[in-house]
């Protein structure tokens, strides 16, 4: 069954899903933004479990559970330096990176952030191009997920993923019929 991709506006820490992707510095320090909001609600395993882990290569990606939250895991991608700013490098790598980790774990739900377009500064429609030709080139090959999520935090943000995904479907391999 090919996965399905969806894109929704509201606060992540309210999805019902396997995992929640936290928009992260590599140290897996929980500042604001989405890590703010997990840290607040999420309580406080998951700031220790990040503490116990430690630094992670730029780029790449950790899980921890997702203690009070819904979700039962945490995915961190880590697309910027603490105080730093993302890359499309580093965006392109922590979304595969997270993707790769779910896999790992046989996931079968898992909801995005606009990763680094907050405290990152990153543009959010370089951001969408970028994350959605990731998700749909990983979806090209086997995978354990049937539902992948993008949660926007406001109507702007959602309609650049919508535009951004029009655009794109052309040349995406897969029609996924979820959207
Ligand atoms: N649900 C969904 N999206 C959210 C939420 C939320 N609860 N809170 C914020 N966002 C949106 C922001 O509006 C932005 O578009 O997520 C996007 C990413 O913003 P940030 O969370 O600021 O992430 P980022 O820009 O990648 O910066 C990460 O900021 O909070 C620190 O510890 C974090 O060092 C890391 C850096």
């Amino acid at each position: 069954m090919p996965a399905k991709v969806y894109f929704l506006k509201g606060d992540i820490t309210n999805m019902e899903v396997d995992a929640i992707v936290n928009a992260a510095n590599n140290d897996l320090m929980l500042g604001s933004g989405v890590a703010g909001a997990i840290r607040r609600k999420g309580g406080p395993t998951i700031e220790e479990e990040c503490e116990r882990i430690g630094s992670i290569r730029l780029g790449e990606a950790a899980v921890t559970p997702g203690g009070k939250l819904k979700a039962c895991y945490v995915v961190h991608a880590a697309s910027m330096r603490l105080g730093g700013r993302t890359t499309a490098e580093l965006l392109r790598s922590a979304t595969r990176n997270s993707l790769l980790r779910a896999e790992e774990k046989g996931l079968k739900t898992i909801a995005f952030p606009a990763i680094g377009t907050g405290v990152a500064g990153f543009p959010m429609d370089e951001c969408a191009d970028i994350m959605i030709r990731v998700v749909f080139t990983h979806l090209e090959s086997r995978s354990s997920l049937e539902k992948i999520y993008f949660v926007l935090y406001d109507d702007a943000a959602l309609k650049v993923f919508e535009d951004a995904y029009q655009k794109l479907s052309p040349v995406l391999k897969r029609k996924d019929e979820g959207f």
